[in-house]
């Protein structure tokens, strides 16, 4: 939790004005936006808060009046099923004086009260009733008639199962944002995914390092042999960036030989164009900090969420096919999928230790980059420059 701000805005001034001059010299982001909680807390102000980010799965609030609280960089909101069948997105905090309105998930509220003086608001966020607001005995049974607002509402917009949100609320449309990634994974037909689980890592690292790490094709032959071992580093093409999206992927070869043995866990796969499908995964990092992994059998929501300057949490969200997800027979195969995924990111935990450890070294400030490998660290920079700029 990043908590309130600790930092002054002649202090933030001065990072994106250092940052801007690094960047414009390097094209690399220097050592402090790795390191400094102060750069964090602008980012949270301008990075996290411009852009399109996960807050949270719609499965969780199955039934209308199902209420779930997230903290999405810093930013207390809440998710509320309404009666039309949506999800609406709110900070979570009383219009009143400021209280937190919701702790816990909640399930089938009529509305929702606030515990402090009994505010009390709809589904959709509107006030409802403001008990003894005039003295003792005389209420206000319609606020929206003398002007009060109500719930202070999120942008939001649901693709699949995943809940986004946009909390400066001026964002290109999701649609332009998420364009390169709804254009690849058209072919697919989600409607059968079903959520498993999620798995939590704890990384010491900023959360930029483990964005960077998750694009990184380059150190598969190193770091990671059972991913290797499904197709050669020769045949893998780099990562590319699409506006906000950096986009990489492999098909894995169709038939297996005896040194690469393709994906083969034999569970159901994705409807749509099998062609496209089948040996086929995605890489895919949404600017500024969620991830998405496709493979034939499986969808991953990989949310970031940045605790401090060299601490981060990693959420990984499993959805996998059909009874895939749920039958018996495929419980071994479930697993296995799984924890190849698990096995996938724990093979990266000391890797992005060691890159934030080289982030407070005197001796580096950005990389002696390969040019076919590491364009993306260029594009990602220069993201994160442009956005706390824009303030
Ligand atoms: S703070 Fe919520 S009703 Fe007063
Ligand atoms: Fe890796």
């Amino acid at each position: 939790m990043l908590g309130s701000l600790k930092y002054t805005r002649a202090q933030h001034e001065d990072m994106i004005a250092e940052t801007a001059a690094y960047f414009a010299e390097t094209e690399r982001l220097p050592n402090l936006a790795y390191t400094s909680d102060a750069f964090l807390e602008l980012e949270r102000l301008t990075v996290f808060a411009r852009d399109w980010m996960f807050a949270g799965r719609a499965s969780q609030i199955p039934e209308t009046g199902d209420i779930l609280p997230v903290t999405v960089a810093g930013h207390d909101l809440i998710l509320i099923r309404q009666r039309d069948g949506s999800v609406g997105v709110f900070h979570n905090v009383c219009p009143h004086r400021g209280a937190r309105l919701v702790e816990e998930p909640r399930r089938g509220e009529a509305m929702l009260t606030c515990a402090y003086h009994a505010w009390s608001f709809g589904l959709d966020g509107a006030p409802r009733m403001r008990p003894h607001f005039y003295r003792g005995g005389q209420h206000e049974t319609n606020p929206s008639a003398k002007g009060m607002c109500g719930l202070a509402a999120v942008r939001s917009h649901q693709w699949i199962d995943f809940i986004y949100v946009n909390i400066g609320g001026d964002a290109d449309p999701f649609e332009t944002w998420m364009k390169p990634v709804l254009d690849a994974l058209e072919p697919y037909d989600f409607r059968d995914i079903t959520y498993v689980r999620t798995i939590d890592y704890d990384l010491a690292c900023n959360w930029k390092l483990a964005m960077e790490n998750f694009w990184d094709t380059y150190h598969i032959f190193s770091a990671h042999p059972a991913v290797e071992k499904q197709m050669p580093m020769e045949d893998r093409d780099n990562a590319v960036t699409r506006g906000k999206i950096i986009i990489g992927g492999y098909d894995y070869p169709a038939k297996p030989d005896d040194n690469y043995v393709g994906r083969k866990f034999g569970m159901p796969t994705h409807g749509g164009d099998q062609d496209y499908i089948r040996n086929r995964s995605w890489f895919i990092c949404c600017y500024p900090s969620n991830m998405l992994q496709v493979w034939e059998d499986a969808l991953v929501m990989v949310e970031m969420r940045p605790v401090s300057a060299d601490r981060t949490t990693e959420h990984f969200h499993f959805y996998l096919v059909g009874d895939g997800a749920t039958a018996d027979e495929f419980a071994d195969q479930r697993d296995a999928v799984i924890g190849f995924m698990d096995n996938f990111q724990r093979e990266d935990m000391d890797i992005v230790r060691w890159m934030q450890s080289g982030r407070g070294s005197v001796a580096y400030g950005g990389g002696d980059l390969s040019a076919f490998w590491d364009p993306q660290v260029v594009a990602f920079s220069r993201l994160v420059t442009e956005s706390i700029q824009k303030s």
